[in-house]
């Protein structure tokens, strides 16, 4: 599956030290691991779950295994600490969390987990000196204060929380940190929050399976190969101050985004039904270019285009995961 991150591999040099991955199981923790793994840069997983399947998709079950994982509660201080102490940590990239279903099914664990989360992984880069940590906030958090054309979740109040909390470590105790708000991911590995339907689409495609992604209009499509490069980027450099920047990609309908698939996939019995997604769509992300240090930029069409691929090689090595319910 190495065509999935050769265009996004990083020049070990850019770091100063092994990087520390929360999250390490989930999509883009599996697409950061497989990147940074296959650049030969020094990185260590951390996940509540020792579970490797969504690095497998991306890098291959024998490099997953390879890893460096682990195994931990993101809301456990302690732990977190002596794991950054023994592997000599000096960058931190943080997406361990719940997404919206979650916070909204257990809103105090949704807190404790993104929230205080964040805390302690602010709070040991404070104790420890880490100049690097790049934090996942979320196009979510567009929609505080409440009343805008947004829709409030706690999900985007917890990230909210989260920014205005990387901003006070800076103000008081010079913690640096980059904080980056991803809109909707689309790509191998992508599999369970409210907006995963546009990548379940692709891999029905794949599966020849009818399908119906139940929003539609204009999003923000961002690659999970191209978000994770975002995230590295972030960290290969010393941070200064504590900066908050969108993460948007391409902003495309989903209707345009199917038809590229249907282009691909010509049989695809694949449509969509429902409203637009309640966030914002078209959010820029030149600050945020203009900030870090170059990184790829993936197109819808051509996005869409290597996931289905992976998605049929996956298939072809009996490695294709069932649509999740
Ligand atoms: N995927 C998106 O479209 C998107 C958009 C905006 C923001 N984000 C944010 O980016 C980050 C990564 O997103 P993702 O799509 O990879 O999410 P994901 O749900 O695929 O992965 C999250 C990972 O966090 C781990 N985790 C949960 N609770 C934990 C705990 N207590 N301790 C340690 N690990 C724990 C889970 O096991 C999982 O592997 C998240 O913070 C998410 O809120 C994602």
């Amino acid at each position: 599956m190495d065509f999935l991150t050769n265009e996004f591999m990083v020049d070990p040099k850019r770091f100063d030290g092994p990087l520390l991955v929360t999250g390490a199981g989930g999509c883009l923790g599996a697409w950061t691991m497989a990147i940074l793994a296959r650049s030969g840069v020094e990185c260590v997983g951390f996940d509540l779950t020792s579970e490797r399947h969504r690095p497998a998709l991306v890098m291959g079950t024998e490099d997953a295994d390879a890893l460096n994982w682990e195994t931990g509660d993101i809301t456990n201080f302690d732990n977190l600490k002596e794991i950054i102490r023994k592997h000599d940590i000096t960058a931190i990239i943080h997406y361990a969390g719940l997404q919206v279903p979650f916070c909204r099914a257990n809103p105090a664990l949704g807190a404790r987990v993104n929230v205080e989360g964040t805390i302690n992984v602010l709070q040991a880069a404070r104790e420890i000196g880490i100049k690097r940590t790049a934090l996942a906030s979320s196009v979510a958090a567009h929609a505080m204060p409440p009343g805008g054309p947004w829709s409030e979740t706690l999900y985007g109040a917890y990230k909210q929380a989260n920014e205005h909390t990387a901003y006070v470590y800076w103000a008081d105790w010079r913690v640096p940190s980059v904080c980056l708000r991803p809109s909707i991911v689309y790509g191998i590995a992508r599999d369970q929050g409210m907006s995963s339907k546009s990548t379940i689409a692709i891999q029905a495609a794949a599966l020849n399976q009818e399908y119906v992604v139940p929003f539609s209009g204009q999003l923000g499509w961002l690659y999970a190969g191209e978000a994770a490069a975002a995230f590295i980027a972030a960290v290969s450099q010393t941070g200064d101050g504590a900066p908050c920047f969108d993460l948007n990609g391409t902003c495309e309908t989903l209707e345009g985004g199917l038809e590229v698939l249907r282009s691909i996939a010509p049989g695809a019995k694949i449509n969509c039904d429902g409203p637009p997604l309640p966030f914002p769509a078209n959010l820029d992300d030149s600050p945020l270019r203009n900030h870090l240090p170059d990184y790829p930029s993936i197109s819808v069409e051509s996005g869409i285009r290597t996931t289905y691929l992976a998605f049929q090689a996956l298939k072809s090595q009996g490695r294709l995961p069932q649509l999740p319910e």
